[in-house]
This record gives C-alpha cells, sequence and structure tokens, in this order.
C-alpha cells in the first residue's frame, strides 16, 4: 500500500488488500502494537483519525510511536469494516508462511514447550491460549481439527501475539517430536512432576477433552488439582496452569 494517496485511494488499497488469503486483520491499537514488537510484516494501517492514534502510541507504547506515525493512513474505517474497535485503527499483516512455521516447531534442542490443542471448537479460548503462550514464551500453538488458528477471530482474541509465538494447524502425521503430556482429569497430579522444556503439552477439546487419538500417543497423562464434584477447567485457564508449572520465560 502507498505512503501517499487521498482517503479514497488508501480505502480503495486496502480493500484490495483486504481480500489477499496471506493478510490477516489487526483490529485495534493493542493488536498492531503487539504485532510491530514481534516484527510483522504491516501492509496498511487505517483510522478515522490518525492524529488520536499517534497520541495513543505516545502514551501506551513509545517504543512503536514512530513506526505507528509513519504506517497510519486516514479512511473512514466503518465503510471498510464491519465492526470498528473502541481504539479507531485496524491494520493489515502478512501471515507467517506455513512452511517456516513448522521448521521452527521441530528444531531442536527445543528451550520451552509446545502447546497442542486437540479439536478445539471456541475461537476465543484458542486467542487466550495463543496469548498465553506468547506471554510464557512458549515455543508455540499448534492445532489439530478443522479450526484455522489464524482465524480472524482467534488473531482478534490473541491481541496480536500470533507474531510473538509460532501458531500452526497440525495434523497427527505432523505432531512435531518431545515427549507427549495430555492434560486430563483421569491423569498424574500435574504437582508431582518436572514438565521438561521440550515437552508436547496437549489439551482436549472443550466438549469432548481428549481425543481417543491423541490419548493412544500421549507419553503421560497430566491432570490439574480440582476439587471432586467440578468436571473441568476452562481450557485456555488449564493451559495457563500448566505452563505455570511448566515455569515460564527464563530471562524474568
Ligand atoms: C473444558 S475441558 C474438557 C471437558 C470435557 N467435557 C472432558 O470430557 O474432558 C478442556 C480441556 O482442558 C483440560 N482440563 C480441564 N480441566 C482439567 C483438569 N482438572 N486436569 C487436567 N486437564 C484439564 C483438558 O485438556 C481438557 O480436555
Amino acid at each position: 500500500m502507498s505512503e501517499h494517496g487521498s482517503p479514497d485511494d488508501i480505502a480503495r488499497q486496502w480493500r484490495e488488500a483486504a481480500g489477499r488469503e496471506d493478510l490477516v486483520l489487526l483490529d485495534g491499537f493493542h493488536a498492531l502494537k503487539h504485532a510491530l514488537r514481534f516484527g510483522a510484516d504491516i501492509q496498511a494501517v487505517v483510522a478515522d483519525d490518525p492524529a488520536s492514534v499517534r497520541a495513543l502510541a505516545a502514551e501506551l507504547a513509545p517504543d512503536v510511536e514512530g513506526d505507528v506515525g509513519r504506517l497510519v493512513r486516514k479512511a473512514e474505517l466503518r465503510t471498510l469494516l464491519t465492526r470498528v474497535h473502541p481504539t479507531g485503527v485496524a491494520a493489515l499483516a502478512v501471515r507467517p508462511d506455513p512452511a517456516e512455521g513448522r521448521a521452527r516447531l521441530e528444531r531442536m534442542p527445543r528451550t520451552a514447550p509446545i502447546v497442542v490443542l486437540d479439536n478445539p471448537r471456541n475461537l476465543g479460548n484458542v486467542g487466550a491460549v495463543v496469548r498465553l503462550a506468547a506471554g510464557f514464551g512458549a515455543t508455540g500453538v499448534v492445532t489439530r481439527g478443522d479450526l484455522d488458528p489464524w482465524h480472524p477471530n482467534v488473531v482478534r482474541a490473541g491481541a496480536g501475539l500470533h507474531y510473538a509465538t509460532t501458531v500452526e494447524h497440525i495434523t497427527l502425521e505432523t505432531l512435531p517430536a518431545g515427549p507427549l503430556y495430555a492434560l486430563d482429569p483421569e491423569g498424574d497430579d500435574i504437582r508431582a512432576l518436572t514438565l521438561p522444556d521440550d515437552a508436547l503439552l496437549a489439551f482436549g477439546s472443550e466438549r469432548h477433552g481428549i481425543s481417543p487419538e491423541l490419548r493412544a500417543r500421549a507419553d503421560h497423562l497430566v491432570s490439574l488439582p480440582m476439587r471432586p464434584q467440578v468436571s473441568s477447567y476452562n481450557l485456555a485457564t488449564s493451559v495457563a496452569m500448566t505452563l505455570f508449572h511448566w515455569g515460564g520465560p527464563k530471562a524474568c
């Protein structure tokens, strides 16, 4: 997208770019901020009021203020988007190459676990897990099943942090190497275990739990402490507790 042009030109260029399958929508300032911090290739940034977005960057994220100022262009968001984020800014960023993502996931030695989501159903949950993985410095998040982990609603719930970790779709055949720890209320108490850095931490779907085929591949079945009458925790909450038990980013 050109750095110059009238709001109409910018809007036309946005519409053309928005049709590209290799671009994802970053909805709102925080998603843009995270994507910039973690090296996303940003193709377009539009706002009703570019000056207020620059002011927001100056106040909340001076580290990306210069980039925001350089990139943001004026366009009427309500003509370009079905829903306008309260921060009044949207961006389009390049979705990373899946082959490069898979290569990163296979790289050894692995210094932090990979989170495996076995046929997740809730897009908000998957975004929350991406956000957790980014915060804990996990190697990545992989999903099995028919949901695209780069679905716009997952990216929205992930607050732009897809760019801070590796997020890919996999099958049972392309599951990365490493000891597989499947989280299930019937497993062994996690408090008695040390989770290794090269672990695959697998979580079941919201409705059905861990699938029989992944359970059959598991090296360990692990449970999170829970009172007897409670059936299960929320998926993203379970990932949070498990990553916390693993230990978190080494540098913090
Ligand atoms: C909402 S739960 C799934 C509930 C599902 N009805 C079932 O039968 O397991 C989603 C996932 O979170 C993880 N999970 C939830 N509570 C857990 C617990 N107490 N111990 C270990 N994992 C748990 C599991 O991986 C589970 O498959």
